[in-house]
């Protein structure tokens, strides 16, 4: 999820392209560039790793001076932060920028390379503009070469590209990556967000999938790929750029809960096989002979991304049948674990900078263990350590309670689950494709339950005075009622446990009584009816059950005091579409608390120390 923006008009782009950047880091933030054209010459291309502080330095002093250009903030996903990683590429003539993933891009590379081009980067967007130069060299100019280029291309992309032959024009094209168009007067704009032009213009085009816009100070012209025109009626922006950061969302939290399809779509991209009976993972980094010969598989994590470890353990145990222990990391660091070198041990940290986790790592690797990070920072230590990564490609999560990063985290167990399940033929064809079927879905599946936040936030409204709750789930659930529990506690500071609803009988059930509300996770699995029967016994005892359930569920709905319906999918996806009613239960219930949602007391994003 990287940043763009660009600018064609009679002012000096460089400081309205630094401003839009500055306004576009929450989006990313690992490396930072621009683009220019002084006037008449040759394109200028600066750019810095790091945060965009360290570009401002870089430029400062040098009097740049033009009135076209595009800059980017990178959050990576091909390619460790770098600067020859760093945005924007230029090549020949050209210069552009990238928000998205090619999913081809390996094949395109190869051939660009065959061809006796040199890549100075590891990137897939650096393939882009030798696509476009490629066509230039052929003969083509250069509107007509991106076009081409955009039909070559698989994945999600927004480009903004400048010329040296069209120094007063920016070519835009946009594909399941957002890009606005700001018209000012005179002058015109591109972004990746609102955010990075609010200040310069409220009047913005949303330009939609398969569209190119070709804009000069005085002219915005949009057409599909394929030249026909299209015509767009502007919106006006009513936003102040506070709200404009957060999409409009009141916190990044809700942001973030929202952009779960976006975010879960984007890390499946490039994953599913082309016969889609199958998952590829091209960067894994370990190989599938490593992964054959595997006896045990450790999972280790902190946090949200224990309770995502809990979950991988149930897929992988089911579908590739290896055993699979979960440990804490602060616990596993100490613990002086058994580890064999055919043992597998899977990190999972969203930031890659969690000390605990890091010092587990360090621990499996001290003692011979293949390790594997699943996370969501490029190039973060955890990345940079691991024998092999699997990204998910959340973008960056602000919030510091975790949501799309852990529903992401469970997809992309889930595709590791099937690679392993191809690898070592616990999963035959039909059922690769059934459950890649089954992921494919999954996004839909999460916006349909994205649409019950209003009657969310209405049960909260019942809910936020209680001082005390209990989660129960059985089985893949039990997860994510400790997950439920985690949100709840760490945003609205009430008091939350969970519990594997058998244990209830075991203690818990004294707690029970008419001041505890009791979350029951009663997906319509195979233990739906020992789910019943817990509810139920809350139920006895003048308990407050509030039940999530399959859709056309009776057995519970009509004998608890509240019911959240949620879509089916397969048992290891249901996890994910439990999960985000919690989210929101969490939220409404902390905001209707008055608590700093996205800035919780005592909490860090990252915890960086023991
Ligand atoms: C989750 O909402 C919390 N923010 C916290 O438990 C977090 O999951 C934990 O600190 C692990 O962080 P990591 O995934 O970046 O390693």
């Amino acid at each position: 999820m990287c940043g763009i923006i660009g600018y064609v008009g009679p002012r000096n782009a460089v400081p309205l392209l630094i401003d839009g950047l500055r306004r576009l880091e929450y989006r990313g933030y690992d490396s930072a560039g621009i683009a220019i054209i002084p006037d008449g010459g040759k394109i200028l291309v600066e750019r810095n790793q790091g945060k965009l502080a360290g570009l401002e330095a870089l430029i400062d002093g040098k009097n740049l001076d033009a009135h076209t250009g595009i800059g980017h903030t990178r959050w990576a996903t091909h390619g460790r932060p770098s600067v020859p990683n760093a945005h924007p590429h230029r090549v020949g003539r050209i210069a552009l920028v990238h928000n998205g993933i090619i999913e081809n891009y390996l094949s395109l590379r190869e051939a660009l390379v065959g061809q006796g081009r040199t890549m100075a980067s590891e990137t897939d967007t650096e393939v882009i503009a030798h696509l476009i130069d490629s066509h230039m060299q052929a003969g083509m100019g250069v509107e007509a070469a991106l076009r081409k280029t955009l039909g070559q291309v698989h994945g999600a992309y927004a480009l903004g590209v400048v010329c040296e032959d069209t120094p007063d024009v920016i070519y835009a094209a946009k594909k399941a990556c957002p890009l606005v168009v700001g018209l000012g007067k005179g002058e015109n704009f591109i972004a990746s967000d609102i955010p990075a032009i609010l200040a310069q213009t409220r009047e913005v085009i949303y330009l939609d999938d398969g569209e190119v816009a070709v804009l000069t100070p005085d002219k915005v012209h949009v057409t599909t790929v394929d030249g026909r025109a299209v015509q767009h009626t502007p919106d006006i922006i009513s936003w102040n750029p506070v709200m404009a950061e957060k999409a409009g969302y009141k916190h990044f939290m809700l942001k973030e809960i929202h952009e779960q399809p976006t975010a879960i779509t984007d890390t499946i991209l490039g994953c599913i096989t082309p016969e889609r009976d199958g998952v590829t993972l091209p960067e894994l980094g370990i190989s599938a002979d490593t992964l054959k010969a595997v006896t045990k598989i450790n999972i280790v994590a902190c946090g949200t991304s224990w309770h995502a470890a809990l979950v991988g353990k149930y897929m992988i145990e089911a579908l590739a049948r290896i055993p699979v222990e979960v440990d804490i990391a602060s616990e596993y660091r100490y613990r002086d674990p058994i580890i064999q070198p055919d043992h597998l041990v899977i990190l999972i940290t969203q930031s890659g900078e969690t000390a605990d986790t890091l010092a587990a790592m360090a621990e499996a690797k001290d003692k011979g263990a293949k390790v594997l990070t699943v996370c969501n920072v490029v190039g973060s230590s955890a990345a940079r350590a691991s024998h092999g990564v699997i990204y998910t490609h959340a973008g960056p999560e602000i919030g510091v309670a975790s949501t799309k990063a852990f529903t992401t985290q469970l997809v992309a167990l889930y595709l590791f689950t099937i690679y392993l399940g191809q690898l070592r033929g616990t999963l035959d064809a039909d059922t690769r494709a059934r459950l890649v079927a089954d992921l494919t879905r999954l996004p839909r599946l999460v916006e349909r339950v994205l649409g019950h936040e209003p009657a969310i936030q209405v049960m909260a409204k019942r809910y936020f005075r209680y001082t005390d709750f209990l989660f129960l789930g059985r089985g893949i659930q039990f997860p994510i009622a400790l997950e439920g529990a985690l949100k709840l506690k760490e945003i609205s500071y009430i008091h939350a446990e969970a519990y594997a609803a058998g244990e209830m009988k075991h203690g818990p059930i004294a707690l029970i009584d008419e001041n505890m509300p009791v979350v029951c996770i009663a997906p319509p699995d195979r233990l739906y009816d020992k789910v019943l029967s817990n509810a139920l016994e809350v139920k006895a005892r003048d308990g407050v059950v509030i039940a999530m359930v399959g859709e056309n569920d009776t057995e519970i709905t009509s004998r608890v005091d509240d019911v959240i319906v949620v879509p089916p999918s397969n048992e290891f996806l249901a996890p994910v579409l439990y999960a985000v009613p919690l989210q929101f239960l969490a939220y409404h219930i902390a905001v209707l608390r008055g608590c700093d949602v996205d800035q919780p007391r005592n909490l860090a994003k990252s915890v960086t120390v023991e």
